[in-house]
């Protein structure tokens, strides 16, 4: 069985001001009723295919999250929870690091909490794909065809077949700027990293000695003198401070060389800000994206959302707005990129 480790760390910074500092994107229900982390948890609840997931978190949040995942069942085989942020390669350690403990040669399933996947038995299918190559030692990733030049993304050149449906990586390029992620559109060889692996505990533990020995060292020694109590697991705070901060695509999938990549299809999206929510739909026939508080009036292609106060709109089009109890957010669509300068300048009471 595989070992899901759900990372729950991030910000959302870009949802404001529905994600906050408290009750980031993960922990919202964007686009179903469940939550992101939710519906994430239940991706991974086949307990024939997997273990109760290992959840990696920020302390700050362990009450919400363990609410959250007892009310689906989900309870995890461990809360790690992180004295402070070090990025995802540290988090991901810990995870490995608490997978020997019980599973000499454990597989992980990496999972970002904050992805929108439409077809979740697509994504089933190609972990089966990918299984026997990452139980040989290769890191697995799975692929995403890229519809825009997005910058937000790593980019990886397709390679030589290794199985059916899995390819090597030929090159992994984390973030790429905009003219480079323009002419890889364009050449149509590469996908992007949808942010999922599958691979083994020790196998990404030593590619981490290999490439980020400081990382690997500071975090056997924070989760070795870890605090250990009811599921959670705590990693020595001072210890974990001193840990290098980096994420994992760029302190090993791009230096590693056994990387390999399955191409899915799974109606992928990172719900990076609301530009992307108005995408998703569902559009009402205005191409408006609305919760049921709104009352619009010749109105086209909007997002409107409001978590209290009814929202109503007259004669307006192409715009995002988001009402909660504090604040409202009004935005051009195609900016909503830079609700990230909003959150910058509330300066940490977001
Ligand atoms: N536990 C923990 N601790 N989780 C974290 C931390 C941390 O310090 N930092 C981020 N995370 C979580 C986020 O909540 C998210 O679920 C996931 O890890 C990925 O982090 P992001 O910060 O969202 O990464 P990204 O979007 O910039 O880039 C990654 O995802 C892209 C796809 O969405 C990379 O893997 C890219 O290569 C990839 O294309
Ligand atoms: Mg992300």
């Amino acid at each position: 069985r595989i070992w899901p480790v759900l990372l729950s760390g991030g910000v959302g910074a870009r949802l404001w001001p529905v994600s906050r500092a408290a009750m980031p994107k993960q922990l919202i229900s964007l686009t179903e009723a469940a939550t992101m982390l939710q519906a994430t948890a239940a991706r991974c609840a086949d307990a024939a295919r997997f273990h109760p997931p290992l959840v990696v978190a920020s302390a700050a949040h362990a009450v919400t999250i363990g609410d959250q995942l007892a009310a689906v069942d989900a309870t995890p085989g461990a809360l790690i929870l992180e004295p402070v942020a070090r990025n995802t390669a540290p988090a991901i350690a810990l995870a490995a690091l608490e997978v020997l403990q019980h599973d000499p040669a454990g597989l992980m399933l990496v999972m970002p909490s904050d992805h929108h996947i439409a077809y979740p038995e697509v994504l089933q299918a190609a972990v089966a794909t990918a299984l026997p190559l990452a139980e040989a030692g290769w890191l697995v990733t799975f692929g995403i065809t890229p519809d825009h030049p997005a910058t937000g993304y790593g980019y990886i050149e397709i390679g030589e077949k290794l199985a059916d449906g899995v390819n090597k990586v030929e090159k992994f390029v984390e973030k790429p700027d905009i003219a480079t992620a323009t002419r890889w559109l364009a050449e149509g060889r590469h996908v992007w990293n949808g942010g999922i692996f599958l691979m083994r505990a020790d196998v990404l533990l030593d590619e981490l000695a290999k490439h980020a020995p400081a990382m690997r060292d500071a975090c056997q020694r924070a989760f070795a003198a870890a605090r250990r109590d009811a599921g959670a697991v705590t990693p020595d705070a001072g210890i974990f401070a001193g840990c290098p901060a980096d994420s994992i695509d760029y302190a090993v999938f791009e230096r590693a060389e056994r990387v390999a990549v399955v191409p899915v299809a799974m109606g992928w999206s990172d719900i990076g800000s609301w530009d992307a929510l108005r995408d998703l739909g569902p559009a009402d026939a205005d191409g408006n994206v609305s919760s049921n508080n709104v009352i619009a009036v010749d109105t086209q292609r909007c997002l409107l959302r409001s978590e209290g106060p009814i929202l109503a709109t007259i004669g307006v089009q192409d715009l995002v707005i988001v009402a909660t109890a504090d604040a409202v957010l009004v935005s051009a669509a195609g900016q909503t990129q830079g609700v990230r300068k909003i959150v910058d300048r509330l300066a940490g009471d977001a």
